[in-house]
């Protein structure tokens, strides 16, 4: 069943399941089956990267079926974000792939990759009810060494999965952002067609010498 709680109302209509995907802090206890993380993360395999190198990896850890894994990813998370995504019943991290396997040279997409697939993936989630929550706050030293992660991969992106449950499960604080509405920049702040804009009453190529 799909999540409607805080839907996004933007300037045009777009696909419901964009306007669903949020990132959420609470989680129902209903455990995630493996056919389900199994159809999300194919998801992921679907988006684009530059060589079709996929240089995106996942490491989960489930509340029910790998708590030592999930436990690990707990503890690389920094204490804001470890005090409402322990009741998540799953957790993953994002690890880049920092080269290109047909030439070994750096790959500066790699990352940008790793976003590409992790967004994929969380609008796959939507989808099917579920959602994930990104998360920069954690400690990649920790995860690599909980991991043994080799050299030339890095991790950028720790996220919860799981089916949303009710804000007011969270502490003080964290259930008003749960409910809080949602907003984004207009088209205006980040589409220019045809030229870079100036700050209004500017010309930059008109400035006195
Ligand atoms: C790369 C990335 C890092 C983020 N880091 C955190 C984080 O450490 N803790 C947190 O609570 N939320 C984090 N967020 C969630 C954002 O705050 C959230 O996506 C944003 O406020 C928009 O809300 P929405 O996803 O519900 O639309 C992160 C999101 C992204 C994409």
């Amino acid at each position: 069943m799909a999540d409607t709680t805080n839907v996004l109302k933007l300037e045009h209509e777009i696909m419901p399941v964009l306007t669903q995907r949020r990132s959420p802090r609470a989680y129902s206890d209903k455990a995630v089956s493996a056919g389900v993380v199994e159809q999300i993360f194919t998801a992921a395999s679907s988006a684009a990267s530059c060589f079709g190198e996929q240089p995106w990896r996942y490491i989960m850890g489930s509340q029910s079926s790998s708590p030592e894994a999930f436990e690990k990813i707990l503890g690389g998370l920094l204490e804001f974000n470890q005090v409402w995504a322990k009741k998540a019943p799953v957790l993953a991290v994002g690890v880049a792939k920092l080269n290109f396997s047909h030439d070994g040279n750096a790959n500066g997409w790699a990352k940008y990759d790793v976003g590409q697939s992790t967004a994929t993936l969380a609008v796959e989630a939507t989808e099917l009810g579920l959602q994930i929550h990104q998360m920069a706050g954690f400690s990649p030293d920790a995860l690599r060494a909980a991991f043994s992660i080799p050299e030339g991969f890095e991790p950028v992106v720790v996220f919860t999965l799981g089916y949303p449950g009710p804000a007011s499960d969270l502490p003080a604080g964290l259930s008003e952002k749960e409910t809080a509405p949602r907003a984004r920049k207009p088209l205006a702040e980040f589409l220019f067609e045809g030229a870079w804009p100036t700050p209004a009453g500017e010309r930059y190529d008109q400035a006195p010498v």
